[in-house]
């Protein structure tokens, strides 16, 4: 495939928010044709080869490093996984002391998650390497976004004029922004739903409709999109009790029955069940494609993964 203008402006992918529906479909293109490639059984070993490619996950994660990881080694890059228990920054190194130590490494491709907002930006000012925004705060994740996208436009065929319910905790979740940029981007209608104390005041003003109510809020819906309740960056009670919690926006068959009878069940993992999401719901083949968002995690990655590297190559 190949490309008349630069997809990552830049030469990172740090977030959603400023990228054009064309470069948006362009990724999304790129990666149908790595998910048909994965499900051949075949790889390409050749096109990151000699390219090195960090994880640096200063937070937790299982699915996005080892699909990062395994997008790297189907590309042919020698990846290293660095994670916080690990690295000096437990023994006070800051994050620029961390970038100079890479940048002697030759490091091409940083793919960074960590705990506050803007850090992976922060790095790709002062590394060479391109970098990969892999969950900064409660800010943007962007190859989730595109994952979410990929999934959605395989089983409904387009992402233009669907209704899309995020559900849930809007409030911590940088999964729901970088959804939001990239739905309302490709001309898809969002709906948020969940209770006030964790819909941020700010959502209103990114032109999507707000919900507190489910009903509402999945009636008509093709999509339903459910996030994990973040209790670790929770400061003090925003919600009654988890079993409360169920009760009102815990996505059930009763509540899944107001969305369309086609509609589609989403969730980023790592899922609560019995909290956000009941467990016949989310392991219904008919109605979840949870299993498919991590397969195409995967195919994402490896099109980010590609797009960079011909920006190095550019560079070079
Ligand atoms: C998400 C994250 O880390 O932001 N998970 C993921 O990347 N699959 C969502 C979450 O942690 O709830």
């Amino acid at each position: 495939m190949s490309f008349s203008y630069p997809i990552l402006p830049g030469g990172h992918l740090l977030a959603i928010e400023g990228l054009e529906p064309p470069h948006i479909s362009a990724l999304l293109e790129l990666a149908e044709s790595y998910a048909l490639l994965n499900r051949s059984g075949k790889t390409q070993r050749d096109l990151l080869k000699g390219r090195t490619l960090i994880n640096l996950f200063f937070e937790d994660s299982t699915r996005t490093r080892t699909s990062f990881e395994l997008a790297g080694k189907r590309l042919g890059a020698d990846v290293i996984n660095m994670s916080v228990s690990q690295s000096s920054v437990n023994k006070g190194e800051t994050l620029i002391d961390t970038a100079s130590t890479l940048n002697a490494m030759h490091c091409d491709l940083l793919v960074v998650r960590h705990a506050q907002s803007g850090a992976p930006a922060l790095l790709s000012q002062k590394v060479s390497a391109c970098v990969i925004n892999a969950g900064d705060g409660t800010h943007e994740h962007p190859t989730q976004a595109l994952l979410d996208a990929l999934t959605i436009r395989r089983r409904k065929g387009r992402l233009e004029g669907l209704t899309v319910a995020i559900c849930g905790d809007v409030l911590h979740s940088r999964v729901a922004r970088s959804n939001i940029h990239l739905l309302s981007a490709m001309n898809a209608r969002v709906r948020i739903v969940g209770p006030p104390t964790l819909i941020p005041a700010e959502v209103a003003r990114m032109g999507v409709e707000v919900h507190h109510d489910m009903r509402s809020g999945l009636e008509g819906a093709d999509v339903v999109m459910m996030l994990r309740l973040q209790k670790e960056r929770m400061v003090g009670g925003l919600v009654p009790s988890s079993r409360e919690f169920f009760r009102f926006y815990g996505l059930d068959a009763e509540k899944l029955a107001w969305a369309k009878p086609d509609a589609i069940v989403m969730h980023p993992g790592p899922m609560n069940r019995g909290i956000e999401i009941d467990s016949a719901i989310a392991d219904d083949p008919e109605r979840s494609v949870i299993g498919e968002q991590v397969e195409m995690g995967v195919a994402v990655r490896m099109a980010v993964l590609d797009v960079l590297a011909r920006e190095l190559r550019r560079n070079a």
